[in-house]
């Protein structure tokens, strides 16, 4: 498969970071970088134990590692630990109560809360309260299905001051989705809200929490916060309000012990088989993960204020909004609302405001405020910035040009971070105050992390070669299981190189002679639209269920603003009209079944797809149909040639 991986890059330019930067940042110089990287790879426990020593311990570890169960980690081995006590006593302590956590803003701007660590300390407490009364103890599974409201982050630091472990599904999924994410692992309860913003309308959640919750018998309550006026209905017994919960409702709350191994939360993610995996992560690990990679990666300083763009319905929303920023007792940004609303400039309007240093988005986005122009920025004054992230998918050079230009006015630098759900945590990104970044590439790993590039065999391939990518040995936040399945996790992840220990990570990558790292992308069927991850072969078997459908192709083609777009190809069954209605029936119902955004760009109706003579559908061939290119394989092959010419025509045609 290595061969596959192609490698075309001839991108040189490199930029330093200031001597202002330089100055101020945590890590300042390739020695002090290397001498580091050197000791948590050569001394994980050494290097690890030693940042664990400044959190609060209900009690200390016994082991920092305990490999001896591989590819099952258990880090801080025999510790005992509240990771909410971490996030928020441990700062009141401190006497840093009154430091604003959370800045929030709606979508309507006229709504705004500045939210202390006490403030927030209090809303967990309480609403942790809220929880064990609907019944709701340490293992219990809590679905959270809600807007970017103060409620979500408080509802799932609430989960884990009791113990109770989070599932946050996106708000973009649909009924369908819910359903089978809820069934999964259980969830007794699950947090919505009776409605969200985006784009000036009013999403209907808990209309679509309804309708999932006629098929998930394990649900006994549904807690409903009351964000817009939109109509809703109450089931009796089942469904209660937030606020009426919360009246006269204790604010103290003693944090439940847990263990260090205990799963912290699932969060659902694409693979590549039809059926979403539930990827579990547990509590110590991920906290020292997660606050180390956001202190060092993002320079997280005492007075920055720090906005993370992702919803918490991602990863990134997990580690780098809920988690790390308030492990660091930092201020953030949380905006509920879309980039462009009410007008283009929303995001800059934000920055100003709030006079935010660190930002951190995907290079979708970036793409998109590329496209809407340049004036849209100048309205407002962002010097404020100092660092900016990106995340969720590798950066085309001219996106990363406009960031640094545009955004960061040539001063600011711009950490590309490479990672996945199941990482936990950045593993690989410039060290800011270091490594001069090169558009594009994500540089070197980050402490801990020993990344290997390798042929099919788990040979380390030359510099300059495309290869897959690895992680050789075990970093904390790494991903402890697939829920109630933890033979499926080794199976997806670690039985490629079993006799190495390697843990495959799914992309290809490449290694260039000063140890820079590029991503080349997934080498596998997961497409990653938007910075969102999906699986072809889940977008195939929710297509093959409907009844126009014979057989379905789902790609991935390069798409400008998305990153890739989604094309799917049908086989009808008999007597289906091959009409435009259709097709766009079979969008819509793609939207309906996973959610608005997995709603394929395009559909396209064949007689047959083209497939190799033993059976394999060439979908490298359809990729380069969808995106418009001259076909150039070798098509001699194809089982109906005249087919593919008819569908190439129809391709054409369509556009
Ligand atoms: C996949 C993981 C990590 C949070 C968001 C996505 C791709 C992610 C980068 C980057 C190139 C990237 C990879 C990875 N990816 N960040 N900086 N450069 N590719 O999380 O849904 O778990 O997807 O996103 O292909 O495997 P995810």
């Amino acid at each position: 498969m290595s061969q596959d991986i192609e490698v075309t890059i001839q991108e040189n330019r490199l930029f330093p970071p200031s001597a202002e930067f330089v100055a101020q940042a945590h890590v300042n110089s390739r020695e002090q970088y290397d001498t580091m990287y050197k000791k948590s790879i050569d001394n994980p426990e050494a290097f690890w134990g030693e940042i664990a020593e400044t959190f609060t311990w209900k009690k200390k570890w016994d082991r920092v590692l305990n490999w001896d169960n591989a590819p099952v980690a258990r880090w801080f081995d025999g510790a005992k630990l509240n990771i909410t006590e971490n996030c928020l006593d441990r700062h009141i302590a401190a006497g840093r109560g009154d430091k604003v956590a959370i800045l929030w803003e709606g979508e309507p701007a006229d709504e705004r809360e500045a939210i202390t660590y006490s403030e927030l300390h209090e809303r967990v407490c309480k609403a942790a309260n809220v929880f064990k009364k609907l019944g709701v103890g340490k293992g219990d599974r809590v679905a959270v299905y809600m807007p970017m409201i103060p409620e979500l982050a408080v509802t799932v630091l609430a989960c884990a001051r009791i113990g109770a472990i989070h599932s946050v599904i996106f708000g973009g999924f649909s009924a369908p989705s819910l359903v089978d994410r809820i069934n999964d692992c259980a969830c007794k309860l699950v947090v919505t809200a009776t409605g969200g913003y985006r784009r000036g309308k009013v999403l209907d959640l808990k209309g679509i929490v309804d309708e999932a919750l006629e098929s998930t018998p394990c649900i006994e309550h549904c807690l409903v916060v009351k964000r817009t006026d939109v109509a809703h209905t109450m089931k009796d017994g089942r469904d209660v309000y937030w606020c009426e919960q919360h009246e006269g409702i204790s604010t103290e709350n003693d944090a439940e012990v847990m263990d260090a191994q205990d799963p912290l939360f699932i969060l659902y993610t694409s693979g590549s088989t039809g059926k979403p995996k539930g990827v579990q992560h547990s509590t110590a690990g991920y906290m020292v993960g997660t606050f180390t990679t956001t202190k060092y990666i993002f320079d997280m300083k005492e007075d920055d204020i720090y906005w993370c763009t992702a919803d918490l319905g991602w990863i990134t929303g997990h580690s780098y909004f809920a988690y790390g920023p308030l492990l660091n007792g930092a201020t953030q940004v949380m905006y509920e609302g879309a980039p462009n609303y009410p007008d283009f400039d929303r995001f800059w309007d934000v920055i100003e405001r709030y006079k935010v240093s660190i930002f951190y988005t995907a290079p979708t986005a970036i793409r998109a405020f590329m496209k809407w122009g340049d004036e849209h920025v100048d309205k407002h004054d962002i010097s404020s910035l100092r660092l900016l992230g990106t995340v969720g998918e590798p950066i085309n050079p001219s996106a990363w040009m406009w960031y640094h230009e545009k955004i960061g006015a040539s001063k600011c630098p711009i950490v590309d971070t490479w990672w996945q759900t199941e990482t936990g945590g950045v593993m690989i990104a410039p060290m800011p105050g270091v490594v001069s970044t090169r558009p594009g590439c994500a540089t070197l790993p980050f402490f801990g992390v020993n990344v290997g590039i390798v042929d099919d065999k788990g040979n380390d391939v030359e510099d300059g070669k495309g290869g897959l990518l690895v992680v050789k040995s075990p970093w904390p936040s790494m991903r402890t299981s697939i829920y109630g399945d933890e033979e499926r996790y080794k199976e997806v992840y670690w039985s490629r190189f079993e006799k190495q220990g390697y843990y495959l990570a799914g992309d290809g990558a490449v290694r260039d002679k000063s140890g820079y790292i590029t991503i080349l992308g997934r080498i596998d069927d997961v497409i990653n639209v938007s910075g969102h991850r999906l699986s072809t072969m889940e977008l195939e078997s929710v297509l093959v269920a409907h009844d126009m459908v014979a057989e379905a192709a789902v790609v991935g083609f390069e798409h400008e603003i998305k990153g890739e777009g989604i094309a799917a190809y049908i086989t009808p069954t008999n007597d289906v009209e091959q009409t435009l209605e259709n097709r766009e029936l079979l969008r819509q119902y793609v939207a309906k079944e996973i959610g608005p955004f997995a709603r394929p760009d395009q559909v396209h109706f064949t007689d047959a797809l083209p497939k190799t003579r033993s059976g394999k559908i060439m979908r490298r061939l359809l990729k380069d149909i969808a995106a418009g290119k001259e076909l150039k394989q070798d098509l001699s092959t194809i089982e109906d040639v005249d087919a593919l010419h008819r569908l190439v025509a129809s391709v054409t045609a369509d556009k």
